[in-house]
C-alpha cells in the first residue's frame, strides 16, 4: 500500500529513495541524545534529514561550521546519518534579530519583569528598523557568507543545503519589515535581491550542490507570516530564485510572531487541517518544474500519497510525526500503519520542551518512561 511514498525521486539533483524528509527541526538537546534522536530517525526510513538552524556566519546561535569543535560536530552527525542509508542536508540560516537591540533587554528577562512570551513581540518589533537600516555593504556580506558556508557544510559531508528562507531571506522579501529605498528594497524584485545573492553566492562556489530553498509564503486575509514572500508576489521570487541556482522548494507558511501558525496544533483555527500550507505548493508548482516539498501537519500516509499521486509535491516533508514515530515510514512501507504512534498535534513536550529550554521530546515518551 501506498508504493508512491516508497518510490525513489531525483529531488533537485539529490537521488532520494523514498519521499519522505525530516523537516528542519531545531531539537534543543545534548549533543549525544541529539545524535541518537537523529540516528533513530535515519533509522526510522526516511530519505533524507535537513539539520535545522546550521549558522551561516562565524558566531551565529549553535554549532558553526568555521570553528574546529563545530565542523567536528557536523561532520560527526553526517557520517552517523549516512550509516543508516540516509542523506542530510544543512539548513543555512541567519537570524534577523538586532544582537545590539536585544542587550536592552536583557535585565527585563533577568528579573522577570518580561518573559519570554512577551520578548518575542518586542524582537519582532526590532527587524523591520534592523533590516532597513543594515548598511548595503554588510547585506552583501552576509549574503555571500551562504557561499563560504555551503562549501564548509559540503566538506563536512553534507548532501544538500537548504537556504532558511524565512528570517533574514524573508525579511529583506517582506514589505512588512523592508522599508529600504536602495537596491536591497522597494519592488518586489529589489527584495529578492538578498536572498538570489545569498543562492548565487552558493552556486558560483559549487556549481553541482542541490541547493534547496525554504520558501516561507505570508497571505492575508486572513494575514498570517509578516517575513517571507506574499502569496501575490511569488511570480516574481520563484523565476528569481530559479534562474540564480535553487533546484528545489520547501513549502511553508512564513513565521515572525507566532509560532503556533507555523507549528499549528490541532486546534487552531485556521491551519488544523492535514497539508494545512499545501494550497502554497500549489502556488508554487504552477511558477516552476522543479521540485516541491510540502510540509506541515502531514501525517496521515493515505492523504499523503493521494498528493503525491495528484502530483501537488514531490516529497513530504515530517517534523513532529517523525518525533512521536521515528519508524513512521518503515511502519508504512511494511504494512504496519496500525503500530505508529500517531501526532496528535497537541505541541505539548515538542514545541513546548523547546519553549521551557528542556529539548523537544514528544508526550509519547514520557508514556513510555513512566
Ligand atoms: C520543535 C521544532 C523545532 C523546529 N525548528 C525549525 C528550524 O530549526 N528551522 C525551520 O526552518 N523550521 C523549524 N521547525 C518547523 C518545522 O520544520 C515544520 O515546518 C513545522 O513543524 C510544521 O511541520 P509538522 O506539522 O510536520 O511539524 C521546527 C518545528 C518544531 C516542532
Ligand atoms: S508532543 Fe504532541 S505535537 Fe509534539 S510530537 Fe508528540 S504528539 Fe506530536
Amino acid at each position: 500500500m501506498y508504493d508512491i511514498l516508497n518510490t525513489p525521486v531525483n529531488y533537485g539533483g539529490l537521488e532520494l529513495k523514498n519521499r519522505v524528509i525530516f523537516a528542519p527541526t531545531t531539537l534543543g538537546l545534548p549533543q549525544e541524545e541529539q545524535l541518537e534522536r537523529l540516528r533513530a530517525i535515519a533509522r526510522g526510513g526516511c530519505a533524507m534529514i535537513i539539520i535545522g538552524d546550521v549558522p551561516v556566519g562565524k558566531h551565529g546561535f549553535g554549532p558553526s561550521l568555521y570553528s574546529k569543535k563545530g565542523f567536528a560536530w557536523y561532520a560527526r552527525l553526517t557520517s552517523a546519518i549516512h550509516q543508516e542509508g540516509c542523506l542530510v542536508c544543512a539548513q543555512l540560516h541567519q537570524s534577523d534579530s538586532n544582537v545590539k537591540a536585544m542587550l536592552k533587554y536583557v535585565p527585563g528577562v533577568l528579573t522577570k519583569r518580561i518573559s519570554m512570551q512577551e520578548l518575542r513581540p518586542l524582537l519582532n518589533q526590532e527587524v523591520g528598523p534592523y533590516i532597513t537600516r543594515m548598511p548595503a555593504q554588510k547585506a552583501a556580506a552576509i549574503a555571500e557568507s551562504f557561499g563560504e558556508a555551503a562549501v564548509l557544510a559540503q566538506k563536512a559531508g553534507f548532501d544538500m543545503v537548504q537556504v532558511h528562507g524565512d528570517r533574514m531571506c524573508g525579511s529583506f522579501s517582506s514589505a512588512i519589515y523592508n522599508f529600504r529605498t536602495d537596491c536591497y528594497g522597494g519592488a518586489p524584485e529589489n527584495r529578492a535581491r538578498f536572498a538570489v545573492e545569498a543562492v548565487r553566492a552558493i552556486r558560483r562556489r559549487l556549481p553541482d550542490l542541490p541547493i534547496d530553498y525554504k520558501l516561507a509564503v505570508r497571505q492575508e486575509e486572513p494575514h498570517y507570516g509578516n517575513a517571507g514572500v506574499v502569496e501575490a508576489e511569488l511570480p516574481v521570487f520563484v523565476p528569481l530564485l530559479e534562474q540564480a541556482g535553487v533546484t528545489s522548494f520547501h513549502v511553508t507558511l512564513a513565521n515572525h510572531g507566532s509560532l503556533t501558525d507555523t507549528i499549528p496544533p490541532a486546534n487552531h483555527p485556521y491551519f488544523r487541517g492535514q497539508g494545512c500550507f499545501l494550497k502554497y505548493c500549489d502556488q508554487v508548482r504552477a511558477l516552476t518544474k522543479l521540485p516541491v516539498c510540502g510540509v506541515g501537519g502531514l501525517s496521515d500516509p493515505a492523504f499523503i500519497a493521494d498528493q503525491i499521486t495528484a502530483g501537488r509535491i514531490d516529497c513530504a516533508a515530517m517534523s513532529r510525526q517523525l518525533i512521536a514515530d521515528p519508524a513512521w515510514p518503515e511502519k508504512v512501507f511494511s504494512g504496519r500503519e496500525q503500530d505508529i504512534h500517531r501526532c496528535v498535534r497537541c505541541n505539548k513536550a515538542c514545541l513546548g520542551g523547546m519553549m521551557a529550554h528542556q529539548g523537544v521530546h514528544c508526550i509519547y515518551e514520557r508514556k513510555a518512561s513512566v
